[in-house]
């Protein structure tokens, strides 16, 4: 860890133990925070004053155009820096690229509305030098609060959107915007990818994290400026969630995934089975109707969602595939039905259609095996 003790030198204060960190990188992402630049600067400067820290501040800034740049400029600070971006806008990527940017070994994040108290980083550090590996500045933990005046929405919000984050992680606060880790783990995270505010479950999930610390933090509505959370973020989370999912348990999620569209493959074959019948079909063509019907909706269901990783690839190839592949689900799916019609449900009302549900039933788990391993395979697929 990246903790250096230090002695006091003579004629210092003799402090029971001066720590000297070796060095922190305070990514601060900012869009119209001019009025806060200079409130939270001279909080750091406190800090870094008392406890003798190394670090440097990144203001990352989505061309807010409100005079951030002068407030930085002016404040004096050599150790604190603007970054305007104009691309790639939005607070999570604007976090990627400030770490990205960052050269100490340790790295924290926190808002400029000063709703996260720069004074418990010190605690955060330390924690991650008790073998942590990532700490979270956490509401949800004893000691830790929210301002009285949250009113029940946002409070209900905020739970809803952590308990939805509960399978990817046992941390109270995944949500916070407030956290610190190391820079050689930032290093070896996989493909970071987030959408939206989740800066943390993001680095979470993706680092693999397991280890995780919080630290209570009263987190104070902000004075200055208003809140960037809109419903459009809200919609984010979702989307960023089911990426979340499929990233850790890739396989339960895509099995649950082609279970749903077989759900609606279902529906469409008794469907079009039921109207076939309907037009005085003879029943072994009804049957191969439904199932012929419901082939293509499935097909273009998964490759829509299921695999959607593979939609970049030939439509008809992989239609070729799934037809073949399928063929071996299609046989039991139609011999099971055919079979228990004639032999087992000669008499019983809607004996056609609950020959076809246990047919289909049959069938599925040859089609998941061939779709997942085989049409719709990883490899071969171009990024
Ligand atoms: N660069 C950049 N780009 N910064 C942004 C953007 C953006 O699009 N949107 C917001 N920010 C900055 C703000 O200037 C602020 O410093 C910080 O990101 C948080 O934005 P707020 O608008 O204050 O967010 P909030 O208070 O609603 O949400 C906070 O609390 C949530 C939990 O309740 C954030 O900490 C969230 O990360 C956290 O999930
Ligand atoms: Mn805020």
């Amino acid at each position: 860890m990246e903790l250096i003790e230090r002695s006091p030198a003579p004629g210092e204060q003799p402090l029971a133990s001066i720590q000297v960190f070796a060095g922190l990188s305070i990514i601060i992402p900012t869009y119209k925070e001019v009025d806060n630049i200079p409130l939270i600067l001279k909080r750091i400067d406190a800090l870094r004053r008392d406890g003798n820290l190394s670090l440097e501040v990144i203001f990352m800034d989505d061309n807010s155009r409100d005079g951030s740049i002068e407030a930085v400029e002016q404040s004096g600070y050599d150790w604190a820096r603007i970054v305007v971006r104009t691309e790639n806008r939005g607070l999570s990527p604007a976090v990627i690229d400030g770490f990205r940017s960052a050269c100490n070994p340790i790295y924290i994040c926190m808002d400029c509305d000063l709703s996260h108290p720069p004074e418990v980083i010190p605690q955060m550090v330390l924690a991650l030098s008790s073998g942590q590996q990532f700490i979270l500045g956490s509401r949800y933990v004893p000691g830790g609060s929210t301002d009285d005046d949250w009113g029940i929405f946002r409070w209900l919000n905020s739970r809803v959107a952590t308990l939805l984050a509960r399978p990817l992680t046992s941390a109270k606060d995944p949500m916070s915007g407030f956290f610190a880790f190391r820079k050689a783990d930032f290093d070896k995270a996989d493909s970071l990818n987030p959408v939206g505010y989740k800066v943390a479950l993001e680095l979470i999930v993706k680092c693999g994290f397991r280890n995780i610390g919080e630290v209570p933090i009263r987190f104070l509505d902000r004075r200055h400026g208003e809140s960037k959370l809109t419903l459009k973020q809200q919609v984010q989370y979702i989307q960023h969630l089911r990426r979340l999912y499929i990233h850790k348990f890739s396989n339960t999620m895509h099995l649950l995934q082609f279970f749903v569209v077989g759900g609606s493959g279902v529906i469409v074959n008794l469907a079009v089975l039921t109207v076939l019948l309907q037009l005085g079909l003879p029943e072994a063509v009804c049957l191969a109707g439904g199932i012929a019907i419901s082939l293509v909706t499935n097909f273009l269901l998964n490759r829509r969602f299921t695999f959607s990783y593979a939609r970049g690839s030939r439509i008809w190839t992989q239609f070729a595939g799934f037809v073949a592949s399928s063929s071996v689900g299609m046989a039991v799916n139609y011999s099971v039905a055919l079979y228990l019609r004639a032999e087992v449900l000669p008499e019983t009302p809607y004996a056609l259609q609950l020959a076809a549900l246990l047919g289909i039933a049959g069938g599925m788990i040859f089609n998941f095996l061939g779709s997942r391993y085989v049409v719709f395979r990883k490899n071969y697929i171009r990024r």
